[in-house]
């Protein structure tokens, strides 16, 4: 595991951004898997600069998302889709058929998952995995718990979740209780994860996950089993490290 602590979120948002446009530059058919929520916004927009200078171009390369709401339409501004066609989907030429992102509308919900499963595997495999990290240690929506799934499921969303989650809604009532997930076992598989984290309330979860015991209690500490992760923190996450 390499791990990377950067003093500023600019130096972390270009570091991200630069191993993410560097793997599409050696490798312009990558995969791609990609992640949401507040941490990985400055990286998305520093990507996006990238592109606007000519430097990168991402029309043949596949995306797949984490995860998804359950039940929020897809032009909710909180939906992932909504959030993906916001910070990098609709800035740079990536083709409409080749990003993929769980429909958390689906009539049938297995089925779904089904078929995203399907996808990844025919994808292969992921080249990249972007992950941020929940407060409770989970990543995705792969929430703590006695057992985990593998591949693409739905989730009960834990209400440490939602109410973390409730700063991006009008309410908590309106935060969803349900998520679909690409589950640990493909996350597992890409070839490399780049998680990164910023924030002094996530030090003691960096601590956990990083250096903790391997427990699907910390879904997060199960990347200590993976031959190739990158970590991208800022000093406030990463203090009690060599503490
Ligand atoms: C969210 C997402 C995760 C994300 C995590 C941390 O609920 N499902 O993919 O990594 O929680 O979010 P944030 O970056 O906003 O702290």
């Amino acid at each position: 595991m390499n791990i990377l602590t950067f003093r500023s979120n600019e130096e972390l948002n270009e570091a991200g951004a630069g191993i993410i446009t560097g793997l599409v530059q050696t490798n312009p058919r990558a995969v791609l898997g990609l992640a949401t929520g507040g941490t990985p916004v400055g990286i998305y927009e520093e990507i996006v600069k990238t592109y606007r200078k000519g430097m990168v171009s991402f029309k043949s390369v596949t995306t797949f998302n984490l995860d998804e709401y359950v039940g929020i339409p897809e032009d909710h501004p909180e939906s992932y889709h909504a959030y993906m066609k916001h910070h990098l989907f609709g800035h740079v030429d990536l083709s409409p058929e080749r990003t993929h992102i769980p429909n958390g509308n689906a009539a049938d919900l297995e089925q779904e998952c089904a078929k995203y499963n399907q996808h990844l595997e025919d994808a292969k495999q992921i080249d990249l995995q972007l992950l941020g990290l929940g407060h409770n240690g989970h990543i995705g929506f792969n929430e703590p718990d006695h057992a985990l799934v593998s591949g693409t499921h739905i989730v009960k969303l834990k209400d440490e979740t939602r109410e973390a989650n409730a700063r991006f809604f009008d309410s908590i009532d309106e935060v969803p209780t349900h998520a679909l997930t690409m589950g640990v076992g493909t996350i597992l598989k890409a070839k490399m994860i780049l998680l990164v984290v910023r924030g002094a309330d996530k030090a003691e979860i960096v601590h956990k996950a990083l250096t903790g015991p391997i427990t699907t209690e910390c879904p997060a500490s199960l990347l200590q089993t993976h031959p190739h992760v990158v970590v991208l923190l800022d000093t406030a996450s990463g203090r009690l490290l060599n503490a």
